[in-house]
């Protein structure tokens, strides 16, 4: 691979910010088979754990990226975080258009010059039967690193910043319950009962 690792670093070093303080600095994740990853539905506890900088840029990378865009597509999603395939791994995949083709990998993103406010619907693969009103940010600008680890930035506006704003939640172990309004929380109260019931037995 050709990563010029000055280059990634200095990168890195403009992502730094007081938010990343309280990140794990350190990583233990089995190599697992990408091929093997699948969705991973609420409750599972993955799904609220802050997940960790990628730090290595390797040929298993592309594979989960790869492999997450299958999961994205194969759920109808137009976007999928990896703590949803169970790697707590700052990693998410977003295609406006719900089509592998046009899904684009994120790598240790980081959101600024939020501005704007919205409310609209959101669902999210992990919690399925659910969708409510969550208020975002109109426009965001993203810094992040594709599967290669090359750094980009993007201005995004409208939906594609809320599909980001929604995957970047999920890094941080943020659901759309978390997001809910009090009147939201009543209102689904039963079926987030359902999805935590679909569950026999501990996990750990
Ligand atoms: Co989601």
């Amino acid at each position: 691979m050709d990563i010029d690792p000055a280059l990634v670093a200095d990168v890195r070093w403009s992502f730094y910010n007081e938010a990343m303080k309280a990140r794990p600095s350190t990583i233990d994740i089995a190599l697992v088979a990408p091929a093997s990853l699948k969705l991973v539905v609420y409750p599972d506890s993955i799904l609220k754990k802050i997940a960790a900088d990628v730090r290595q840029f390797d040929d298993w990378l592309v594979a989960v990226t790869e492999r997450m865009k299958d999961v994205m597509v194969e759920h109808k999603g137009v976007g999928l975080a990896a703590p949803q395939v169970g790697l707590g791994l700052r990693i998410f995949v977003a295609a406006e258009s719900a089509k592998r083709e046009d899904a684009k990998v994120y790598i240790n993103p980081v959101l600024t010059d939020e501005r704007g406010s919205e409310e609209g619907e959101e669902g999210c693969l992990s919690l399925p039967t659910i969708r409510i009103k969550v208020p975002r940010f109109t426009h965001v600008r993203v810094e992040a690193l594709d599967e290669r680890g090359r750094p980009f930035s993007e201005n995004l506006t409208d939906y594609t910043a809320r599909i980001i704003q929604h995957e970047n939640d999920h890094l941080d172990g943020i659901l759309l319950l978390d997001r809910m309004s009090p009147v939201a929380k009543l209102a689904n109260r039963r079926k987030v009962r359902e999805l935590e019931e679909r569950v026999k037995g501990p996990r750990k």
